[in-house]
């Protein structure tokens, strides 16, 4: 089975996490997107959070799954028989580092990075700045679908 794995923090999970996923749901058997936990990195909402929201927003796709780790995503990738990682490129800026991870976990366990691209109209989206700019009361209803933002505005409204 060709089995990529699609990486990050999803906190929390926006439109443009979701284009990459339908599009690799296309290429691959299974697409698993994994929420890699970071102790080192404060996030709005925890692992369990996270992963119930990206598995409420790909129910639509059969051969998505969502899962989570802690540690190595080359050890992830080796205990789960996978060979791919998919990661979405914004812009030229975002290559450099994920260049640099994708020849470490390539001279680490030999597994290959996929890059795709990310559509024109989620060039500039990152969960970070869609938070900054829901604490702050501006509009990011076209960046996230309903149920996230419903949740992300909940979620904000208890910490104020
Ligand atoms: O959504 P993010 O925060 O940009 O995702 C980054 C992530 C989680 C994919 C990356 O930090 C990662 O792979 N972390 C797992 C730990 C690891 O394997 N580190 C070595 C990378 S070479």
């Amino acid at each position: 089975m060709t089995r990529a794995v699609y990486p990050g923090s999803y906190d929390p999970v926006t439109n443009g996490h979701l284009d990459i996923i339908g599009r690799a749901a296309h290429l691959f058997e299974e697409v698993v997107v994994a929420v890699l936990i970071n102790k080192n990195k404060r996030t709005l909402f925890d692992v369990e959070e996270r992963q119930e929201m990206l598995r409420e927003v790909t129910k639509q796709w059969d051969n998505v799954r969502v899962d989570s780790w802690h540690g190595l995503l080359v050890d992830y990738c080796r205990e789960n028989n996978i060979k791919a990682i998919v990661k979405g490129l914004r812009a030229v800026s975002d290559y450099d580092y994920e260049l640099q991870m994708a020849q470490m976990n390539h001279q680490l366990t030999g597994v290959d990075t996929l890059f795709m691209q990310a559509s024109p109209q989620y060039s500039y989206l990152a969960s970070s700045l869609v938070k900054e700019v829901a604490t702050y009361g501006g509009d990011v209803s076209t960046l996230l679908p309903a149920t996230i933002e419903q949740r992300l505005q909940q979620r904000l409204a208890e910490l104020r």
